[in-house]
């Protein structure tokens, strides 16, 4: 059996991350697919709770010790997701590591530094990146109250998102419709995953 495939959507805040993940796990599962959305930061576990915290401004922590949790959210997943990759299930993974660095790097701190402690997480195989201006982020209903929801780091995150994109990125324009975004999203995502149908050895190691 092949591995699951590793599907990430990343992007500015209001470009409908939640929602076309959602669509993407459910169209599927409607195709008989194995596959688990996942979302950072995962607030239900001890250091999800933390963040939560911070990010709802009951509580304050350096920007080095935030930055560390965030990574530290993703570690504490890591033997999960790759068993599940290894079982076969596809996972969809809404926010990743891109957003842990561009969030942190916009504060100030040094992007080689915010990138160490991420080094060795496993590699998506496939990543989108909805993009969407600031202004017309700032359209859809305003930023609410949580810490990052500002509109002088959204555009510093969104040029350091930029920064970053790797040669293998999807562009999504998240200004187009939910609909036509799902269909580019989807039929990229089933490509990627027929891909991993047709290769010939099961077993293969993860990284
Ligand atoms: P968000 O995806 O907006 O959560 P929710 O859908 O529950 O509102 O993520 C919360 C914030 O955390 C968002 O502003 C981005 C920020 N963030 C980081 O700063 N570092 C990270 O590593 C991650 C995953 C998110
Ligand atoms: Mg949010």
């Amino acid at each position: 059996m092949a591995r699951g495939r590793f599907i990430l959507l990343e992007g500015c805040d209001r470009a409908g991350k939640s929602t076309q993940c959602a669509m993407l796990v459910a169209a599927l599962k409607e195709k008989g697919y194995a596959v688990e959305l996942c979302k950072f930061p995962e607030r239900t576990t001890t250091i999800g709770q933390m963040i939560n915290a911070y990010l709802t401004n009951a509580k304050e922590l350096d920007d080095q010790a935030i930055h560390l949790l965030f990574s530290a959210n993703r570690w504490e997943a890591m033997q999960a997701m790759k068993n599940k990759l290894r079982e076969g299930v596809h996972l969809v993974v809404d926010r990743y590591a891109y957003s842990g660095v561009a969030f942190s790097a916009a504060k100030g701190l040094d992007l080689t530094w915010c990138k160490n402690p991420d080094r060795g997480l496993v590699r998506p195989d496939l990543t989108f990146f909805l993009d969407l201006p600031t202004s017309e982020a700032e359209k859809r209903g305003g930023f609410g109250e949580e810490r990052y929801e500002k509109r002088e780091l959204q555009e510093k995150v969104r040029h350091l998102f930029h920064e970053l994109k790797g040669k293998e990125w999807v562009m999504v324009d998240a200004r187009s419709s939910v609909q036509a975004m799902h269909e580019t999203i989807l039929k990229t995502a089933l490509d990627k995953i027929q891909e991993a149908q047709n290769e010939a050895q099961s077993g293969e190691l993860l990284e």
